[in-house]
């Protein structure tokens, strides 16, 4: 099959990377993708949330699937757009993906089907929202309605923080809720009308600095699996969280299709749900890529042709990846841009490591930066231990002297007591 993948990061550089090794991938075309993705794909400028564009490239490239990895497109409608002129996508409808666009959506409906998740109220105006602090204990959690690129959301522990945050929010939808105690995982299932299928689980790690501190990211780094989310509890958050979202989605007309990432908080009386993305996570994507087993393009054609029901279920292979995010300094405020990137080659040389993508230029046949997050080394071997110490010392190999990244990745199963790698003296 013919597949256009929409999309410029480093998740679509995993993607990409994936679907070129499925037998029944024939051509891939990337729109706009970048020069790590260009490894895999054609890449063609175009805009990715244009639904016209899209359009118009899909029928002249005879593409069979689309492929939509961000959220910009999905909520742009770029969905319904490649759907009404008869493509099959892999990708929500904007409809059903105001289950990430909106969270007092998202937060109705899960009261509305009893699905767990923290207690809140919603507000349209910052006296409302102050006036609703009286029904909360601390700390509480603000976020802000819409899409917000993981920064709309303040968790207070004093009631001033609590009013600085939706005095510097303003007026608009805003959602207070309670505060959740435990540790977070992430859970992706396909998804097609009624049908939800696990396909993985990952865990992300979002603030910017080592020990989980400063401020929050699009992620720094990730693993996969997450054992934290042992199979009991997973099956427990597909029977409570995600089954009964796609049965609501669909009876208010408003099917899900594609991939549904449940951000979810293991407390004490189970997993409930933090927040929904109706796409891959990034960097969590390019962790779960290289443990996905069999045809992966036909695995989201099935989805696409609302055939999940009728397909062998996905395997993962049983091993570990880890995925270590390498940012521009200043990442996530404004970074400086251009930074010269050398020796990826170096880190793919080391056993099992791949360099995906996420920030990167071609300036007169030289690598350089041009993003926040810039390059995720990713790293799979038998053991989490060692796919953690491929993957460092991936990054160790690289030359790019305007990066940082965290060296502490994974340090929840270090602390729970992974092994060290074989042989290895640690
Ligand atoms: P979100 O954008 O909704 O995923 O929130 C970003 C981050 O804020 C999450 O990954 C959590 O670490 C934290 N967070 C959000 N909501 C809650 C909550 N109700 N309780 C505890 N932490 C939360
Ligand atoms: N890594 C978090 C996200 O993709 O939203």
């Amino acid at each position: 099959m013919n597949i256009l993948l929409l999309g410029s990061g480093g998740r679509e550089d995993a993607l990409a990377w994936r679907l070129r090794q499925s037998p029944s991938c024939e051509a891939l075309v990337a729109a706009p993708g970048n020069p790590g993705i260009a490894r895999w794909a054609e890449c063609v400028q175009a805009d990715p949330s244009d639904p016209f564009a899209m359009t118009e490239l899909a029928r002249e490239r005879a593409i069979d699937l689309v492929v939509i990895g961000p959220e910009a497109p999905l909520v742009a409608g770029v969905g319904d757009a490649l759907r009404n002129a008869g493509f099959k996508v892999f990708g929500p409808n904007a409809e059903a993906a105001r289950l990430e666009g909106s969270k007092g959506f998202t937060k109705d409906l899960c009261w509305a089907n009893k699905i767990p998740t923290a207690s809140y109220v919603r507000v349209d105006t910052a006296l409302a929202a102050t006036a609703a602090l009286d029904g909360f204990s601390l700390p509480v959690v603000i976020k802000a309605d819409g899409l917000a690129a993981g920064k709309g959301v303040t968790v207070a522990t004093t009631r001033e923080e609590a009013e600085a945050a939706i005095a510097a929010a303003g007026d608009g939808a805003m959602v207070i809720e309670d505060f959740l105690v435990g540790e977070e995982a992430s859970l992706f299932a396909l998804v097609d009308g009624e049908t939800a299928i696990a396909l993985a689980s990952a865990q992300d790690h979002k603030r910017v600095g080592e020990g989980d501190t400063g401020p929050n990211t699009g992620g720094m780094g990730a693993y996969a699996p997450a054992p934290v989310l042992t199979p009991e509890l997973q099956e427990r958050a597909m029977e409570e969280i995600i089954r009964p979202t796609a049965r609501a989605m669909a009876a208010q007309g408003a099917a899900y299709s594609g991939v549904l990432y449940a951000g979810l908080m293991l407390t004490a009386d189970g997993p409930k749900l933090i927040e929904y993305n109706a796409r891959f996570g990034d960097p969590e994507c390019e962790a779960i890529m290289p443990l996905i087993d069999g045809d992966f393009a036909e695995l989201l054609m099935a989805v696409a042709r609302g055939r999940l029901q009728s397909i062998e279920p996905p395997k993962l292979l049983p091993r570990h990846a880890m995925t270590v995010v390498v940012a521009a300094k200043g990442y996530p405020g404004q970074p400086a841009g251009g930074g010269a990137i050398r020796a990826v080659e170096a880190a793919e040389q080391v056993e099992g490591v791949t360099v995906f993508h996420a920030g990167t230029t071609l300036a007169d046949g030289a690598l350089a930066a041009s993003g926040g997050r810039v390059l995720a080394v990713t790293a799979v071997a038998d053991t989490f231990a060692e796919a953690r110490a491929r993957a460092y010392r991936g990054v160790d190999a690289i030359d790019f002297a305007d990066g940082f990244h965290r060296r502490d990745i994974g340090w929840r199963e270090l602390e729970r007591g992974a092994a060290t790698p074989e042989g290895s003296a640690e």
